[in-house]
């Protein structure tokens, strides 16, 4: 193996895996997991979107003997029961079984959706991720989450499920839309923001993220597997990983995803930070050009706030940054965001 890869193993109540972190890894998949089973016939079936370069999907093809691929439209909207069928479907007329496996080979929608269908499918079979943009790679490769979006609204139908492994090579950053790139930084500083004022301080010096992707990443998913260890399925402290998502979650929704994920967050943040925090992450945004405020239907927003995963009755847990580096959890109702929103 060359030698600066990065890996960390995840351990769980319900599995145990590893990720790999670096350059040039794609197109030995083989090396870092045990794919085949005893008489190399086992079915994979790779679900990539038609944004990814056709070299990266064959770096992995070629090193299987029996793979299908599969290839929706990319983008948020594609994250439907339209494509959860269809890729079900895939699965059926290829007459795949539950020994056989499915590799995510792109972004958090790919990621979302091939966990999804890994999970129901025969009530389980393996799934590997396979994330290619930023912020896939340091946020929701790792934790389980699957999910597809249902009228109008962001990962309403999911259910947790480990992929049995994660290969993150960062070359595929290279290929990606410089919004794509900072979009996915934001989650980076979000992490810090909550749970490392050392990490957040050197985010804040605006590094070239392409040069240093394989430590943020993996500073990041540190960060994360501390949290998804503790509470893999977001009874408490994994709450945390939802600061600037209530607002965000709920901006990106109403503008119809005018806005990327990370940008939303990035404003969402604002909201629930001390002036002092505000003014820092503020700073950050800045430096690359990430949105800090946009124009949104403040109804629409708040409508779309009381239908998120995060309310439980008429109150919602919110995440909220006094100071770098720490957090409080806060029980707020409608009417005390409505406030915020002012
Ligand atoms: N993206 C937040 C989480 O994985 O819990």
């Amino acid at each position: 193996m060359i030698d600066n890869i990065r890996k960390l193993h995840i351990k769980l109540n319900s599995s145990e895996y590893d990720i790999y972190i670096g350059k040039n890894i794609l197109s030995n998949i083989d090396d870092y997991f045990n794919l085949q089973n005893k008489n190399n016939n086992r079915k994979f079936l790779i679900i990539t979107d038609d944004n990814i370069p056709l070299n990266y999907i064959n770096s992995i093809k070629n090193k299987l003997n029996n793979c299908y691929v599969h290839t929706i439209k990319h983008g948020e909207k594609n994250k439907n029961f339209d494509n959860y069928k269809q890729a079900l479907e895939s699965l059926i007329d290829n007459a795949f079984t539950r020994t056989d496996c499915i590799i995510a080979l792109g972004g958090g929608v790919v990621g979302d959706l091939s966990g999804f269908v890994a999970n129901t499918f025969m009530r389980g079979i393996d799934f590997y991720n396979v994330p290619t943009t930023l912020l896939s790679q340091v946020d929701s490769s790792i934790g389980g989450k699957t999910a597809i979006d249902f009228m109008n609204v962001k990962n309403i139908v999911g259910t947790f499920y480990q992929p049995k492994g994660v290969l993150i090579d960062v070359e595929t950053l290279n290929s990606l839309p410089i919004r794509e790139l900072t979009s996915g930084f934001v989650e980076s500083v979000k992490i810090s923001a909550t749970f490392d004022k050392e990490f957040f301080s050197y985010l804040s010096t605006a590094p070239d993220i392409l040069k240093n992707a394989t430590e943020i990443i993996y500073k990041s998913l540190l960060l994360k597997k501390n949290v998804v260890e503790k509470d893999e399925k977001e009874n408490n402290l994994r709450k945390v990983l939802n600061f600037g998502h209530t607002i965000g979650h709920a901006i990106e929704e109403s503008m119809n995803l005018e806005f990327l994920h990370g940008e939303c967050v990035g404003m969402g943040m604002l909201y629930f930070s001390s002036n002092k925090v505000k003014k820092l992450i503020t700073d950050i945004l800045k430096q690359y050009n990430l949105p800090i405020s946009c124009n949104y239907d403040k109804n629409k927003v708040l409508d779309l706030i009381k239908h998120d995963k995060k309310a439980s009755g008429d109150l919602i847990s919110t995440i909220y940054v006094d100071d770098i580096g720490s957090y409080k959890i806060k029980k707020m109702s409608i009417s005390e965001i409505s406030k915020l929103l002012n």
